[in-house]
């Protein structure tokens, strides 16, 4: 629990590597997380490579994580491998529809968010780049992801070299609705989004 009490995104890392033998005991153990039917629709492609970093920048819009990161982790929604095996077993996979690309989103970011979890843990820093899903074509051609492979979260991963002050939240009684759905009034607005 303290330890994401205490989390904040880390966007500055030391030069020090991420040693592979870690970053795979991370995502191994990450990959306990639930996913739908067990079927874990997810792939990761690790970038360690300063040539792929500098292809990959541009579509995260220059951040500079991405070049400054010892590793960039771009976790994928994958029915690829799934619908291989079924039509491997002359089955019928279906799995080309919006429904199953939601189901691949959801094992994949339930993934990541373990990973980051379990690296923060451990002392790593990590931030997210929204800038996947913005650019996820150009992505899809950098890492050479194959049809039914959609890239939904990219993680920038390193040893911190900075400890900015934590972001505020929204009180509990703003997102927490009991029983049902409550509609805010306009005050209700105002007294959540105002500095507390
Ligand atoms: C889906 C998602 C996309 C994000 N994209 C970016 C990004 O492109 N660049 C960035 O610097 N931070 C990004 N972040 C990090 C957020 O800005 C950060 O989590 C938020 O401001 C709260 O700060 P904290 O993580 O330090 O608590 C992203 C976070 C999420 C969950």
């Amino acid at each position: 629990m303290e330890t994401i009490k205490n989390r904040r995104s880390i966007r500055k890392y030391k030069s020090e590597e991420v040693q592979a033998e870690l970053l795979n005991q991370l995502l191994e153990t990450a990959a306990r997380a639930q996913t739908m039917g067990n079927l874990q629709l997810y792939s990761v492609v690790v970038t360690r490579d300063e040539g792929m970093k500098e292809r990959l920048a541009p579509a995260h819009f220059n951040q500079p994580m991405v070049k400054g990161a010892p590793v960039v982790l771009t976790f994928c929604a994958d029915f690829n491998r799934t619908t291989q095996w079924c039509l491997n077993r002359k089955a019928d996979p279906g799995y080309d529809n919006f429904l199953s690309f939601m189901n691949a989103a959801s094992d994949a970011l339930l993934l990541c968010q373990n990973f980051c979890n379990l690296a923060e843990e451990k002392g790593l820093g990590i931030c997210y780049l929204g800038t996947t899903i913005y650019n996820a074509g150009q992505i899809i051609d950098i890492l050479n992801l194959p049809r039914l492979v959609v890239p939904v979260a990219t993680i920038t991963v390193g040893w911190p070299d900075e400890c900015p002050p934590q972001t505020d939240r929204l009180p509990l009684e703003s997102f927490v609705h009991e029983e049902s759905y409550h509609d805010y009034t306009p005050a209700d607005i105002d007294r959540y989004y105002s500095p507390h």
